[in-house]
């Protein structure tokens, strides 16, 4: 069980993320991606980013990072490594924080490099909308 923050491995997962950035697909934007994450069960996921000739089809790493996830048997997001082809840390677009909280919610815990303090993902989306919204504001 991932709990604290010192149980997460992130030197790992940032060396997950930079191998998953050799696996991407970016002959359009150069913008190679890499994401690594732990599920509190402590299953390790990755992703890279994935574009294409229609440009907004573009899959984002964390979206095939979340695709592993499922195809795994699925679980909580715990923590989470983006980084470019540089390395270094990649903010999640918009889109994806709204696809990561769905398996992770504010808890979720992203790093920001090596000694930087890391990031929620109720830090980067406040006020998210989710799943435990739409039974209360369905209409019957
Ligand atoms: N990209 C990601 O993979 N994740 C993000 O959160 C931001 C952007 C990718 C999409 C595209 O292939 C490239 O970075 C440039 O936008």
């Amino acid at each position: 069980m991932v709990s604290a923050t010192s149980d997460v491995p992130w030197p790992h997962l940032r060396h997950l993320a930079r191998e998953a950035t050799h696996l991407a697909y970016a002959p359009y934007s150069h913008v190679l991606v890499g994401a690594a994450g732990i599920t509190t069960e402590g299953t390790f996921v990755v992703g890279s980013n994935i574009e294409n000739a229609s440009y907004g089809l573009t899959l984002c790493a964390e979206c095939s990072l979340v695709s592993d996830l499922v195809r795994q048997g699925g679980g909580r997001l715990r923590a989470l490594a983006v980084v470019a082809g540089d390395g270094e840390p990649l903010a999640p677009c918009g889109r994806c924080r709204q696809v990561l909280y769905e398996h992770a919610g504010p808890a979720l815990e992203i790093d920001q490099g090596d000694g930087r303090a890391t990031l929620t993902l109720g830090d980067l989306l406040p006020h998210a909308f989710g799943p435990d919204d739409l039974p209360t504001r369905s209409t019957p």
